[in-house]
């Protein structure tokens, strides 16, 4: 799509406005960069054809860089940015970032920033850039305490096949899709496989065959060591706990009618979890856990950022204590920065959980901070897997040299 935009870009002479919260994008097509934060330009700069963005100067724009994951980062934690985007309804006094900032000193509370510039082209709305020696080392990296991959196997695929039958338009006409054409693999508590490969390839019709949402045409799953594939629905009951599935989109994945402490509480009670007077202590400490604040209870999910609604999507699959969780693109909706805090929080809790992990995504450079292996998926098939390492740094088939060629 990019490659498109270029060319009738060069072709028609246009001028494009290009919004996106993909720095690696703004890179690649941009000739100029503006930052946006709370309603305001904070920062604008050229991209330098070496160095790309790495002139910024805004503590949000850096925030921004350290937040993006890469496979030369594994090992690291994200930079998340602490707290919110301020509501915009009312005056502000100082700078509009200065409670999340962590280089504010006196001047910011009190006192609007305005533009500097800082060379050509290169402007900021901080007021460090005309104090620097203000400016406080940046915080040093934490790690990021990977889990160990356990020896118990969780799940075991083994020639997974699903067919979809979709009308021709002609009379009794039917043509059959393999979305899903013989794929296998296995994963062990505390390890993370992510699935990765382009858009139709399959990947969510396969963790839709492995929940049992959708009827496999062949092949076995197995869970916990008992093949579930083709099971009746009274029968894979006992088995649905085992496996959750957090969502893509954060929106549209959650019932607008139903406040959180309900819909944290509907699939305990509907697969039997825990004693029922136990519960609310349960959804208390799941709050907790993934970062919300025990009131979220009472509230609908309408009144949710994405990022904590996707918080909610994560307390909601834990809540049933599965061994397997399935992520589907759970961070494509959400920009840099949140993207940060919930791959984060995913790498904590399977540390703390020991949970299986199937990570379904198109960001190559989320798998090189979360994955310990990586499976590459191409119409139906799985044409390679291997370490993380090994497939990002060693890629053999030439499909997925292609996929990290395409990386911006
Ligand atoms: N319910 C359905 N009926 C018929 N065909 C379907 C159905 N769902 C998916 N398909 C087809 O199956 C193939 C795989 O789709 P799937 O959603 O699994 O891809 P994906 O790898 O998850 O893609 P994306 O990265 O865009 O989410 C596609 O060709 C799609 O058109
Ligand atoms: S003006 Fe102060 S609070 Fe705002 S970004 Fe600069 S240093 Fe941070
Ligand atoms: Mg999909």
């Amino acid at each position: 799509m990019l490659d498109l935009l270029a060319d009738i870009q060069r072709r028609q002479g246009m001028g494009m406005l290009l919004i996106t919260h993909d720095l690696g994008v703004a890179r690649h097509m941009a000739d100029r960069v503006g930052i946006m934060y709370a309603g305001q330009l904070v920062e604008k700069l050229p991209v330098d054809p070496e160095n790309g963005l790495e002139a910024a100067f805004h503590p949000y724009t850096r925030k921004l860089m350290a937040a993006v994951p890469s496979l030369q980062r594994a090992g690291e934690r994200l930079a998340a940015i602490p707290g919110r985007v301020p509501p915009l309804d009312q005056p502000f006094a100082g700078c509009r970032f200065a409670d999340r900032c962590a280089h504010a000193f006196a001047p910011c509370a009190g006192t609007v920033p305005d533009w500097t510039g800082l060379a050509e082209d290169h402007a900021v709305r901080c007021h460090l850039a005309v104090q620097p020696e203000a400016v406080r080392k940046l915080e040093t990296a934490q790690t990021l305490k990977m889990a160990e991959p356990g020896r118990a196997s969780v799940l075991a695929v083994r020639g997974l096949a699903v067919t979809y039958t979709q009308r021709t338009g002609q009379m009794f006409g039917k043509k059959h899709i393999r979305a899903v054409d013989g794929i296998s693999f296995e994963l062990n508590a505390g390890e993370t496989l992510a699935l990765v490969g382009e858009s139709g390839c399959g990947k969510t019709t396969a963790a839709k065959a492995i929940l049992g949402l959708t009827p496999a045409s062949g092949g076995e799953v197995e869970l916990d060591g008992k093949n579930v594939a083709g099971l009746p629905e009274r029968r894979f009951k006992p088995y649905r706990r085992l496996a959750q599935i957090v969502f893509q989109d954060p929106y549209s994945s959650l019932n607008p009618r139903m406040r959180v402490g309900d819909i944290l509480q509907e699939g305990m009670a509907a697969l039997g979890v825990g004693e029922t007077a136990r519960r609310s202590r349960a959804i208390a400490a799941l709050l907790e856990k993934v970062g919300l604040s025990p009131d979220a209870v009472n509230r609908y999910p309408h009144e949710f950022s994405g990022g904590q609604r996707q918080r909610i999507a994560i307390a909601r699959a834990l809540a049933v204590k599965p061994r397997l969780l399935i992520c589907d693109e759970p961070t494509s909706a959400l920009d840099v920065s949140v993207q940060a805090q919930i791959l984060n929080l995913l790498a904590d809790l399977q540390r703390e959980e020991g949970l299986a992990m199937l990570f379904i995504t198109h960001n190559l450079a989320a798998v090189g901070y979360l994955a310990h292996r990586v499976a590459v998926m191409k119409a139906g098939k799985i044409v390679e897997i291997g370490s993380a390492r090994d497939i990002l740094v060693r890629p053999q088939h030439p499909y997925t040299q292609g996929l990290l060629a395409s990386v911006l």
